[in-house]
């Protein structure tokens, strides 16, 4: 089985035939999947979902959305994860890609902060968001969630960031770019990485995998993903999908 562990199927995209992409997960052997709020309508989208069986979520306010973040995000987040499958705090973290003034990127890394308290208050994983962020989400990381669980989602970093993040016990979620030509360093990175600090995840409607890039993405196409791991570190398809969905059960309690 495989588990998706990072998903947005609460998106408009899939308003018209989510029952339709959910079969074809389940006839593709994805068995889980774990969609991630980023706004506080989002949040609640998501909760709301996992009245579906196989569905899972996370809840929080992604960096690029800290405009709508106020004193009482918190608590109606917290609000949102006493769910029972509200699993994790997550998206959140730091996105430089866009953002390049220097007051709100700091504003984003105080918001981020906060959000990791409510995750250590909740006691719940954390999935954490890093675009061209990767030496400030390490500092944060580093200084601020020795005590947390979490991966770095769709990561994008150095194999030696990845070290550092692996030390911290952290993991690293591996999307459809591992199977692009210009996939850069992840290859390396996926070679490196122990066997129980990966996770797999579309990142759907986004970031479709070879054959379907260009597309929207779909949990089904998890598969991809895994046989190009299963490539890149000489393993079977059978192994990478027992482990991965082992460390996203150890991980997020979803068993
Ligand atoms: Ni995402």
């Amino acid at each position: 089985m495989f588990i998706d562990t990072h998903c947005h199927l609460e998106d408009e995209n899939f308003s018209a035939d989510r029952a339709e992409v959910l079969k074809r997960a389940k006839a593709a052997g994805v068995e889980r999947i774990i969609n991630f709020g980023s706004t506080l309508q989002s949040s609640i989208a998501v909760t709301e979902l996992t009245t579906i069986p196989e569905l899972y979520a996370g809840v929080g306010i992604h960096p690029e959305e800290i405009d709508e973040f106020d004193a009482t995000t918190c608590d109606k987040l917290a609000a949102l994860a006493a769910a029972e499958k509200v699993v994790a705090i997550g998206e959140i973290g730091l996105d430089y890609h866009w953002e390049k003034d220097s007051a709100r990127r700091l504003l984003q890394q105080k918001i981020f902060i906060e959000q990791l308290d409510l995750a250590r208050q909740l006691k719940l994983p954390v999935c954490v968001h890093d675009r061209d962020a990767h030496a400030d989400t390490l500092k944060i990381l580093q200084s601020e969630a020795r005590d947390l669980r979490g991966v770095l989602h769709c990561y994008s970093g150095s194999l030696e960031t990845a070290r550092e993040v692996f030390k911290l016990g952290w993991l690293i979620g591996v999307d459809g770019p591992l199977t692009f030509k210009n996939s850069a360093k992840l290859p390396e990175v996926v070679k490196f990485a122990p066997q129980d600090m990966i996770l797999i995840e579309t990142d759907a409607p986004y970031l479709a995998p070879v054959p379907h890039r260009g597309k929207r993405n779909e949990p089904a196409y998890v598969v991809e993903v895994a046989k190009k791991l299963a490539e890149i570190r000489n393993e079977t398809l059978e192994e990478v999908a027992e482990y991965t969905a082992a460390n996203a059960a150890r991980l997020y309690g979803i068993f």
